[in-house]
């Protein structure tokens, strides 16, 4: 039997028990003028709460995770499954709790204040004691918790402060999002002082009309409120009263009661500057409560964004607008911390998202960091805000249960108390895969009554019918949806609210396939707005491999560009000896773990282009304004022509203005001169002026148009002989490995997890068997007949090599039998020479692109070391390919090497590593890198699509059987 009460009431198995000894959750912010206790905490980890806390302690620092300090308690990652066999509200009877305690010095100045401490985040119970006494129990691991210490502590003297945190409960069952599993104290800890009068909450409506409105409730920590206590307000500086009549006589509807006191002020801003994603225009709000004699109890600041949101028939409007929501879904990660995140963390995060196109954010799965929403205000966002709600594994029986009631309620009101008053806020969501029931209804009805301002989403109640008006979701919001499901939704007549997918694009590994597609549908199609693209991070931890222990915070600078340094890695499940684990999956954002884009982004960027080319006409080249509220006066260009013969110009551009959805012909900056082959021309927009996130001269978009197609230019032939061996494979001093037919990639976590890859390996295209059938010579030329034998079928190929102006031309013709529909690529690999470092290119780039992920690279000269054209997915795959490729070099720093002229724009990838060295590892720093380097030039290469969670590729991008034909010239430079 313990003595310890908190123990003994075993709240990690009470569902009902939500909270005790907490305050209510509101609006005001109390971290200035904080005592921070964020730093060193002794630390012990018990194996379960109520095993004995012991007398030695270790020392912690806080907010902090202990998985992530090599405790015996590692990371653990599960998807859907529970880590655990007990069913809800169980825990299991082992079950780490980590102790956290130390003294704190109350400020001598706070006597006769009210004494609060926060705990900003604590997953997944947290019991609070101070000097021995237990003062409260808190769930909800993403919210903090804020208990009154004033009759508790002393001012002027030390206390003793202990939190302990119980891993696994009931609450963790309501808690299975998709990520690692931690415990520990997740956010900012402290304390502070109020007067005994202050403001329990402040509500502030500001619609774009400009009348503003703040309600607001007082109250005395001693129960009773004094009489005549009165508010004022300013925004911007100026005294409301003076400026709009924010004085005692606008307020209005006061009530005071002994317990609580309500008062309104009101304004009318004139010309109000509305605040939008693009422009997001902020006001300094101040609220003060005075007391009788005009002395100042208490402050509220808030910076506050005027903006009406509301549904209109299918569209989702911001301040009157169909905004198009180009949304991300944000975990809180770090790979040193696991999930605590600084505010220059955060601020990163959201820097990156706007430089790469995003406007949305859906705060997956849980609400973030108090920062995060005074960031997307300032910078920008859009926000949909989750609330912590996920009972995935067993989602049916908690839905409808009436013990977790309480839980959802609790944890979708804290959510809408804590920030109803950030403009970025669009819409709430209940939260995430859960089935849905009374209990979601529960949280629905709640929070329409406080805050009909916003729409409400949630996708399990949306899933039940998109156009159903009886469940609790405001917006069509599913996940994955097939995009002809949506056009076909969207063109059916029945659509009744905004379809936003809440997650698309799953970007696990080399993926985001189609995403182009998707919004040229979106744009096109009224009805569709857009959604959130799943996910923003790669949750890779980073690692030392000796001896299997994160990295922590002591790993600061242990990774580069994307790439752990030796002996480190980046773990995903499974790495941390969990036998319960779903592997890569967490990996599967649009940055590695370290922030370093993937180069989907570059994708996402182009296509959120907010100037684009429209066409090229004979007045000019049509610009067209994509955004929805500013004109272009914050870009900046400059225009720049490629030739293919290698030519380059460039010419300032000078931008029209254009108000939004406005288009407008400017003349064409060059003269294009006659020869030179193919043109295109390149609009580079930069950012004109220093923005919040991005200094003047950041890249915003490069849209571009051809002005000329290719010339024709056949290779002659010459006199001169074409070397084959014994077994018909071409001789030649550059290549070390002759060029073969290729149709297998290393399957990426697409092909894999779709299903697509185990098809490939049935037909047994990664160990195809080459026969030589024929070797004919005719003149100069010889022609090789081949077959190259899978499991279940042959495929034929001629390979006809032909003497020409310093070099050799290889035809190519390979015919696919019916039964492999659906290959990897159909092209040539050969191998070369090492010290050929550079390759350099006409054709898209220069990052990475594929069949259906290329809208984003434009065509140009390129040119890239060898070493950083592979992209590092943390699970090695196929990876660094180029696509549109007209022709390249590859040289060594003496300039010596090889050219490869093709035929048509082929994609064509130049890396280190076979296709079989990357289906070998499952780490990218189990690679060992090829000397010389492997060349793939492909006649089709297969789209990405995202199936490893959602929807293939599109059809046109599979690669079908039957013949294909390719040509390509290689030189000797
Ligand atoms: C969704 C889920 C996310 C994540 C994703 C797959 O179903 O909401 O949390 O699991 O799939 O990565
Ligand atoms: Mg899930």
């Amino acid at each position: 039997m313990t003595s310890d009460p908190l123990i003994a009431l075993r709240p990690w198995e009470a569902p009902e028990v939500t909270s005790w000894g907490r305050l209510p959750m509101n609006a005001v912010d109390r971290r200035r003028g904080a005592l921070p206790l964020d730093g060193d905490w002794r630390f012990q980890l018990l194996p379960a709460p109520h095993a004995p806390v012991g007398g030695a302690w270790s020392t912690a620092y806080l907010p902090g995770v202990w998985t992530m300090r090599g405790t015996d308690d590692p990371p653990q990652y599960t998807n859907v499954r529970m880590p655990f066999a007990e069913v809800p509200p169980h825990a299991p009877a082992a079950n780490p709790t980590g102790v956290y305690e130390r003294a704190v010095d109350v400020p001598a100045d706070w006597a006769g204040r009210r004494i609060v401490l926060q705990v900003g985040a604590a997953e997944s119970v947290l019991l609070v004691y101070v000097d021995g006494r237990p003062v409260g129990i808190s769930k909800d691991s993403h919210l903090a918790a804020e208990f009154d210490l004033t009759g508790v502590v002393r001012a002027g003297q030390r206390a003793t402060v202990r939190l302990t945190v119980v891993k696994w409960s009931d609450a963790s069952h309501i808690e299975d999002q998709d990520q690692w599993w931690h415990g520990g104290i997740t956010r900012s800890v402290l304390l502070y002082a109020t007067d005994p009068l202050h403001l329990a909450d402040v509500t502030v409506r500001a619609p774009c009309s400009g009348e503003l409105r703040v309600d607001c409730r007082v109250r005395h920590a001693s129960g009773a409120l004094p009489e005549g206590w009165y508010l004022t307000g300013d925004l911007d500086g100026r005294p409301l009263a003076q400026d709009a009549e924010f004085d005692r006589a606008n307020v209005e509807d006061e009530r005071v009661s002994d317990f609580l006191g309500e008062a309104r002020l009101l304004a009318t801003v004139p010309e109000v500057r509305t605040w939008n994603a693009e422009t997001p225009e902020l006001y300094d709000l101040t609220v003060r409560l005075h007391r009788a004699d005009g002395t100042v109890a208490d402050t509220s600041r808030h910076r506050i964004g005027f903006r009406d949101v509301e549904i209109v028939g299918r569209d989702l409007l911001v301040n009157g607008e169909r905004v198009f929501i180009r949304g991300v879904n944000r975990h809180d990660f770090h790979p040193l911390t696991g999930r605590t995140v600084s505010y220059d963390d955060l601020r990163a995060d959201l820097v990156l998202l706007k430089r790469f196109g995003f406007n949305a954010i859906r705060t997956s799965h849980y609400p973030g960091d108090p920062a995060l929403y005074d960031l997307a205000d300032e910078l920008g966002f859009y926000v949909v805000d989750e609330a912590d709600i996920e009972s995935h594994d067993h989602a049916h029986e908690i839905a409808d249960d009436p013990r977790y009631l309480n839980a959802f309620v609790d944890r979708v009101s804290r959510m809408v108390l804590r920030d109803k008053n950030h403009p970025s806020v669009i819409v709430w969501s209940l939260g995430n895969e859960s089935d849905y029931g009374a209990n979601h209804d529960a949280a629905a009805g709640w929070v329409r009554r406080h805050d009909p301002t916003r729409p409400l989403q949630y996708e399990g109640a949306a899933r039940l019918g998109w156009a159903d008006p009886d469940v609790a979701s405001d917006i069509a919001c599913p996940m994955y949806a097939p995009l002809q499901d949506c056009v076909a939704h969207a063109l059916s007549g029945e659509q009744t609210k905004p379809l936003i997918q809440c997650e698309y694009s799953h970007a696990m590994g080399n993926s985001n396939g189609t995403l182009a597609d998707h919004w040229a549908a979106i744009e096109s199609t009224p009805g569709l707005q857009g959604g959130f693209i799943w996910e923003f991070w790669d949750h890779g931890i980073l690692q030392r491999v000796s001896d299997g222990r994160p990295a922590g915070r002591g790993g600061a600078g242990l990774y580069d560009n994307g790439v752990a340094a030796p002996g480190y890695r980046w773990a995903y499940g499974g790495d941390f000896g969990e036998t319960i684990h779903d592997g890569a999956f967490i990996a599967d954002g649009v940055v590695f773990p370290d922030r370093t884009p993937k180069p989907a982004l570059y994708e996402h960027r182009e296509i959120a282009a907010p100037v684009r080319i429209e066409c090229f006409r004979h007045e000019g080249i049509v610009l067209g304004n994509h955004q929805h509220f500013r004109g272009l006066d914050w870009l900046a260009g400059e225009w720049r022509l490629d030739l293919a013969d290698g030519t380059t110009l460039t010419a300032p551009a000078e931008l029209p203005s254009l108000c939004p959805g406005e288009t407008a012909a400017v003349p064409l900056p060059f003269e294009v001169p006659r020869d030179g082959g193919e043109a295109w021309l390149t609009l580079r927009v930069t950012v004109a002026e220093d923005q919040p996130w991005a200094p003047r001269g950041t890249e915003v978009c490069m849209p571009q148009v051809r002005l000329r197609g290719p010339a024709v230019t056949p290779a002659v032939p010459v006199e001169r002989h074409v070397d084959v061996d014994g077994e018909g494979l071409l001789v030649h001093p550059l290549l070390t490995a002759a060029p073969v037919l290729s149709l297998w990639r290393a399957p990426t976590d697409n092909d894999e997890l779709g299903g697509i890859a185990p098809r490939w390996r049935t037909w047994g295209l990664d160990a195809l068997v080459r026969k030589v059938v024929s070797v004919h010579r005719e003149g100069d030329r010889v022609t090789v007949l081949a077959e190259y034998a899978g499991a279940t079928g042959v495929v034929r190929h001629r390979q006809v090599c032909t003497p020409v102006e310093g070099g050799v031309r290889v035809d190519e013709e390979a015919e696919l039998p019916e039964e492999f529909d659906d290959v990897a690529r159909v092209g040539s690999v050969f191998e070369t020479v090492p010290g050929l470092d550079l390759l350099e290119w006409f054709g898209q780039g220069p990052w990475e692109a594929y069949p259906d992920r290329s809208a984003g690279a434009p065509v140009g000269h390129h040119s890239v070391p060898v070493d950083e054209l592979f992209t590092p997915y943390l699970r090695p795959q196929e990876s660094g390919g180029r696509h549109g490729v007209r022709h390249f070099r590859l040289s060594a720093p003496d300039a010596t090497g090889l050219s490869v002229v093709l035929d048509e724009p082929r994609q064509v990838s130049v890396t280190r590593y076979r296709a079989e060295d990357l289906t070998a590892v499952a780490h990218h720093d189990e690679l060992v890198p090829r000397p010389g380097c492997v060349v793939h030039i492909d006649a089709a290469h297969r789209g990405l699509g995202t199936a490893s969670c959602g929807p293939d590729t599109l059809s046109s991008y599979r690669v079908p059987p039957g013949v294909h034909r390719w040509s390509w010239t290689l030189r000797i430079l």
